[in-house]
């Protein structure tokens, strides 16, 4: 069966000044046109948000947020909204990374409230799952995932996406195995159809430690749409190899 063209999708976290957010953007936006397997994306600091745009206009590389407030509007101090980021011409909005839940104690209860402020603005929500490496070793792992999606997938207002991101595999070098990250996904999927929350046949990514060696792999494992990648996406040339691994 033929898949849809996958996402791959750069997750910038607080990383980079205008300048080098723009330089990034640009080799994106020169690497996606040069490829037409794969759908692209980047998700720059929200300093950066508006710099990118300006670059990015034309060019086949869809914007991101990397989170949203779950109000429209009002008294709170530092926050952005989904609407902001849809006025900045974001398409997507990441939402629930582990570095949020487990860094800023964000709860599912918060993560379902973003992603419907997320569909009233007409963003596609990217919703984060994954197990601490504690969990997994104690074999709760595929429980935690589950308990997440249940609590923090809303009704699905427009399209969605989910991602698999195993808390121990990002930022260390580890990536989860193409048999775990199969199995893993089998499950996604299978929860968002018992859902009934009209989000059955989303797309789900994985994320964690995608490097241009294993990211061909990795696509190709079954039920994989796409990749949220975090490090390599700061390097122009690893981003470029593995969108063009993504053909
Ligand atoms: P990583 O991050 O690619 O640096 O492991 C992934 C993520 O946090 O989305």
């Amino acid at each position: 069966m033929t898949k849809a063209k996958p996402l791959i999708a750069g997750n910038w976290k607080m990383n980079g000044l205008r300048a080098e957010a723009v330089a990034l953007a640009e080799a994106a936006a020169a690497a996606a046109a040069a490829s037409d397997a794969c759908e692209v994306a980047v998700f720059p600091p929200f300093t950066a948000l508006d710099a990118v745009a300006g670059v990015l206009a034309g060019s086949p590389v869809a914007l991101g947020g990397q989170d949203c407030h779950e109000a429209e509007a009002g008294a709170y101090t530092s926050c952005i909204s989904a609407a902001m980021l849809a006025d900045l011409g974001c398409r997507y909005v990441i939402l629930g990374h582990s570095e949020r839940r487990h860094g800023r104690r964000e709860t599912s209860e918060t993560v379902y409230d973003k992603a419907r402020a997320a569909f009233r603005a007409g963003l596609i929500p990217i919703v984060c799952v994954g197990e601490t490496r504690a969990q997994r070793i104690r074999g709760l792992g595929d429980d935690a995932v589950v308990d997440q999606v249940f609590g923090s997938v809303p009704y699905a207002e427009g399209p969605m996406m989910l991602a698999y991101e195993p808390v121990w595999a990002i930022g260390t070098g580890k990536a989860a195995t193409v048999e775990d990250i199969a199995r893993m996904h089998d499950i996604l999927g299978g929860v968002l159809d018992a859902l009934e929350r009209d989000c059955e046949g989303s797309p789900i990514l994985y994320g964690g430690s995608v490097s241009p060696d294993n990211a061909a792999d990795i696509l190709a494992a079954d039920g994989v749409s796409g990749l949220l990648i975090g490090g390599a996406s700061l390097d122009a040339q690893a981003f470029g190899e593995i969108i063009r691994a993504a053909g």
